[in-house]
């Protein structure tokens, strides 16, 4: 993996990549933040050696690089999921690469489900912690101690730090940003009711199929890390309606200018 990396941080130090300070994963529907970045650089996956290539079609896939409130950022638009065949290592790879570019801090969004019914559709979830429910770890393989400690420690793996500045940031600007606990599945199917009162159970306030693996590689290689997701429906097992996947996305975009007011502020202040 080694020989890997090197040879991707490489070709993107030729596109220009150089010296980002904060690594950037945007989730389904929050693209628009794009539109706020002074673009430097950019490049497709399909043309970064080693990069997994992107397959979903409503994620266009790009790696960019630019200027966000006075901040290099390095910016992944578009993510790689387990249900897409893809493996752990494949999904979180990228983030192997922004910090050997040598990114400090990594924010991440995400859509979810609501297993916390006090939480609404629309709205923000901070993640203050996580459940592992992807049934292996990114760090399962021959070789990880030469990249960082096998043993991660994962008592704070979203930093606190960060996570207050996002509070304060929230109530400033009159934003709803609960906090809570993400779990991640496999999917891509959604959950049962029976799931969902599980999930309920063993403590996850939401539920969505990505950013645990990115959270876990980022504790790895000892980045600084934080996670807000978007909410895009509610998860109630005593009253639960088919999902419209176009209507989660629909409530994604509905969220995203709050969610970039939340990510412009905090780098501002990092
Ligand atoms: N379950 C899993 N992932 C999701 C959901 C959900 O209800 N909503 C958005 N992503």
């Amino acid at each position: 993996m080694i020989k890997y990396i090197t040879e991707t941080t490489e070709y993107l130090i030729s596109k220009g990549f150089k010296n980002p300070e904060i690594g950037i994963i945007l989730g389904t529907g929050l693209g628009q933040l794009i539109d706020e970045i002074n673009i430097l650089h950019e490049v497709s996956y399909n043309h970064i050696p080693n990069f997994p290539t992107a397959t979903v079609e409503f994620h266009k896939g790009k790696l960019i690089f630019g200027i966000l409130e006075n901040k290099k950022v390095i910016v992944m638009q578009g993510r790689f999921h387990v249900y897409e065949g893809y493996s752990l290592q494949d999904v979180t790879y990228p983030v192997r690469i922004m910090k050997k570019l040598g990114i400090h801090t990594l924010l991440v969004s995400n859509a979810a489900g609501a297993i916390n019914l006090n939480f609404k559709k629309g709205q923000l979830m901070l993640i203050e912690d996580h459940i592992n429910l992807q049934g292996s770890s990114p760090l399962a393989f021959k070789g990880v101690e030469h990249l960082g400690e096998r043993f991660t420690d994962m008592s704070a793996p979203y930093n606190l730090d960060i996570n207050s500045k996002f509070k304060t940031i929230a109530k400033n600007k009159n934003i709803t940003l609960h906090e809570g606990v993400y779990a991640s599945v496999v999917g891509p199917q959604l959950e049962t009711r029976a799931e969902y009162r599980m999930l309920k159970t063993i403590g996850a306030d939401a539920v969505g199929m990505s950013t645990v693996p990115e959270i876990i590689v980022a504790n790895h290689l000892n980045l600084k890390a934080a996670a807000v997701s978007v909410l895009t429906d509610e998860c109630d097992p005593t009253n639960l309606k088919p999902i419209d996947i176009n209507e989660i996305i629909a409530m994604a975009e509905k969220a995203e200018p709050h969610m970039i007011t939340l990510f412009k502020e905090l780098i501002k202040n990092l």
